[in-house]
């Protein structure tokens, strides 16, 4: 079948197609495919590729000297529009067969390529270890020129067994849906804490060494324009958040009340924002979505733990989403791991509703925005944000 996109992925097992690593693999398979997403697999064990010697020549190179097939699967990650690593747990960590190829990708490693893509870290033990061997695999997926938008992990006793097998399938389904969604929007994450640790170490590094041993390093810096910020780096910029001075009053009002209520050791109705007015005073689907936490009723939610994902097309396009639990609501930018309903609206029809301008269960019957997952959630929406701002 002929597929829009090409994700490369690298397993470390050496049950070449038959292991776990290998079925786990498989399962994002069917999802990638109806998303037009083609998986290829490249099982390390079924190459030559010999171990690093060490001499860190390809610092100053660019490349290993060493003929083998490393360098060509090396090529196959960088030319893909989604990667992923993969292994087994051994000994609480990835493989031999894995560990030998990340070593080897040293001439990588210290040059941030001159494009990101979404990537995946996969790791299944027998019940020991593959938590952190996936945060590891995720962290190296910079190498390749990746970022994580997920990690599945899972445990399997025996060939095949996968504890709790069904879970399992749901979020390798829900990892590849978000994998290749990632691709198509050209997603990228704020940066996280280690981009800028790395960049900040690294930069030092290869400035320091420009002129001996990191020479080449240096050369791809200077090329992309890597020295000049950390944004140049990362390749996004920060997006200014929409800042509102009467959302900012209203809070710092309540904050007020809320104090001299506590003093007076009176318990006090707490004035909400409501929904409505949060609606009223956003132009923007996303400034709509930012504020509805100020317009959250935390005892309309009860003990309830749920996530709102909200899918929004049209000339906004973003993915974002609202996280309800222990009685309060929090607004996160970019897709929830496991959201329990995921709201696809162009964003003028969500506004519009919110706004009061359209009847939000009309709109729905009228597909004008769609739904999928858990539709009780839905229904929910109008008791937890009182006022307009839901369907
Ligand atoms: C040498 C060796 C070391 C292992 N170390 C661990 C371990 O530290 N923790 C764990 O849970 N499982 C460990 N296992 C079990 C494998 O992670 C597990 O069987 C896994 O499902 C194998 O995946 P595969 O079939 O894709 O190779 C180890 C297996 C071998 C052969």
């Amino acid at each position: 079948m002929d597929h829009r996109f090409t994700i490369v992925a690298v397993n470390g097992s050496p049950h070449a197609g038959i292991g776990n690593t290998a079925l786990i693999l498989d399962m994002l398979r069917p999802s990638l495919a109806e998303q037009g997403c083609g998986l290829e697999v490249v099982t390390l064990c079924e190459h030559e590729i010999e171990y690093c010697v060490g001499c860190a020549l390809c610092m100053e190179k660019g490349r290993c000297w060493i003929p083998d097939d490393h360098h060509g699967i090396v090529e196959r990650l960088l030319a893909a529009d989604g990667v992923i690593l993969s292994s087994p747990v051994y000994f609480l960590h990835v493989t031999a067969q894995m560990k030998t190829f990340l070593d080897r990708s040293l001439a990588w490693g210290h040059k941030p390529r001159p494009s990101w893509k979404p990537g995946l870290a996969v790791s299944v033990s027998a019940g020991m270890g593959e938590t952190q061997t996936a945060e590891y695999l995720a962290g190296l997926l910079r190498v390749y020129g990746a970022f994580p938008v997920g990690r599945l992990t899972a445990m399997a006793t025996s060939p095949g067994e996968f504890v709790g097998r069904e879970a399992v399938e749901a979020h390798a389904r829900n990892l590849a849906r978000d994998l290749a969604q990632a691709i198509r929007d050209k997603r990228r994450y704020p940066a996280s804490d280690a981009d800028l640790r790395f960049y900040q170490f690294m930069g030092g590094l290869v400035h320091r060494h420009k002129d001996a041993i990191m020479n080449h390093d240096y050369a791809h810096w200077e090329t992309h324009g890597l020295f000049n910020g950390f944004e140049t780096y990362i390749q996004q910029r920060s997006e200014e958040t929409a800042y509102d001075p009467e959302i900012r009053k209203a809070w710092v009002q309540e904050m007020i009340a809320r104090h001299k209520a506590k003093r007076a050791g009176k318990k006090t109705e707490v004035r909400k924002t409501s929904s409505a007015s949060a609606a009223g005073q956003a132009s923007t689907c996303r400034e709509l979505l930012e504020a509805m936490p100020l317009a959250f009723d935390r005892s309309a939610a009860g003990g309830l733990d749920a996530v709102y994902q909200f899918d929004v097309s049209g000339a906004e396009k973003f993915q974002a989403h609202l996280e309800i639990s222990g009685g309060t609501c929090r607004y996160h930018q970019g897709p929830a791991v496991a959201p329990g309903v995921v709201i696809h609206t162009p964003g003028e029809v969500w506004l519009a509703i919110a706004k009061g301008e359209l009847d939000g269960r009309e709109a729905f019957m009228a597909g004008k925005y769609t739904v999928e997952g858990d539709l009780s959630l839905l229904l929910k929406l109008p008791s937890l944000f009182p006022g307009r701002a839901s369907a």
